[in-house]
């Protein structure tokens, strides 16, 4: 894609990821809406990149059809509209025992936003004959994150979403990539850039964010950030008996090693 003069929105784009992905966007050219519940931090980012900022919780499809709607009104057709926003929970005991609340939020940030999201945009994408929409989800969406079930299972359905969106409107010339990494330091597990030095499966959010550019340029719709994700899949799909096996070793390690099976820092133990 030629990032130049295009209309891009990103949920979540006030910190981490999202935020490297607007800094990255506009230094190619484009146009950027950031788009988040914290409006300060997404106004101080807008006007660094001289993009614009909205606030938007993206809980809400009203929010959603109003930012879409507000950005087209102020910069034009939206060409790439990035569902980032995300959030980690945890759970407090057993697989089930976050809230049913926690679990609602859960569905509602990583999949009803990314629904709410397409359905906004389709009907003139399609019109258009392009659009492209990259929904994050995460390396949890396609194996597991021991320690947050809500997470695992959210983020799995983001990328089942985001499969129909490809499988349905590939032949309406709309792309879709989905984002899977694993471990980025970020505001969500509570790392930043200098944590990630020396440690390969902590990546920067702005080495996400390249990333994602990458992809979007192969036209790619599975984005591993971090590849031996794609590795771990193979593993799983072959044998997931075996797979959930080390993976139980794995919490066992968790647990020796980091005190409880805290998702911080985990990358230290893959
Ligand atoms: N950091 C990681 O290790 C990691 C790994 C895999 C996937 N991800 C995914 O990447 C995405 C970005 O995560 P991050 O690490 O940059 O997190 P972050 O906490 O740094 O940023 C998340 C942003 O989303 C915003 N947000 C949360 N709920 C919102 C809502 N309802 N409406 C609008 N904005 C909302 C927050 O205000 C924040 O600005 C998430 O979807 C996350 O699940 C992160």
């Amino acid at each position: 894609m030629d990032f130049q003069d295009k209309v891009v929105v990103v949920t979540g784009g006030a910190s981490g990821i999202g935020a490297a992905m607007v800094r990255k966007f506009s230094g190619l050219g484009a146009r950027v809406c950031v788009a988040d519940l914290n409006m300060d931090a997404a106004q101080g980012l807008a006007d660094q990149v001289g993009g614009m900022a909205m606030r938007c919780d993206v809980t809400s499809e009203s929010d959603i059809v109003a930012l879409c709607d507000g950005v087209t009104a102020t910069m034009g057709p939206i060409d790439l509209f990035v569902s980032n926003a995300g959030l980690g929970r945890g759970q407090p005991g057993h697989a089930a025992s976050a809230s049913n609340e926690t679990w609602m939020l859960n569905w509602n940030v990583h999949v009803m936003a990314h629904v709410y999201a397409a359905r906004a945009l389709l009907p003139q994408m399609i019109e258009r004959g392009s659009g492209y929409f990259v929904n994050v989800a995460s390396a949890a969406g396609l194996l597991n994150q021991i320690g947050d079930a809500a997470y695992s299972a959210t983020k799995h359905a983001a990328v089942s979403f985001a499969e129909s969106l490809a499988i349905s409107h590939g032949n309406d010339g709309i792309g879709v990539s989905v984002l899977c990494p694993q471990y980025v330091a970020t505001p969500l597990i509570d790392l930043a850039d200098d944590d990630a030095a020396g440690h390969p499966s902590l990546m920067t959010a702005d080495d996400v964010a390249q990333a994602t550019v990458d992809g979007i340029n192969n036209k790619q719709f599975r984005i591993l950030s971090h590849p031996v994700v794609g590795e771990y899949v193979k593993v799983r799909a072959n044998d997931p008996d075996a797979w959930l096996e080390g993976m139980r070793r794995l919490k066992i390690k968790a647990e020796r090693e980091l005190g409880q099976a805290g998702i911080k820092d985990f990358y230290k133990l893959v």
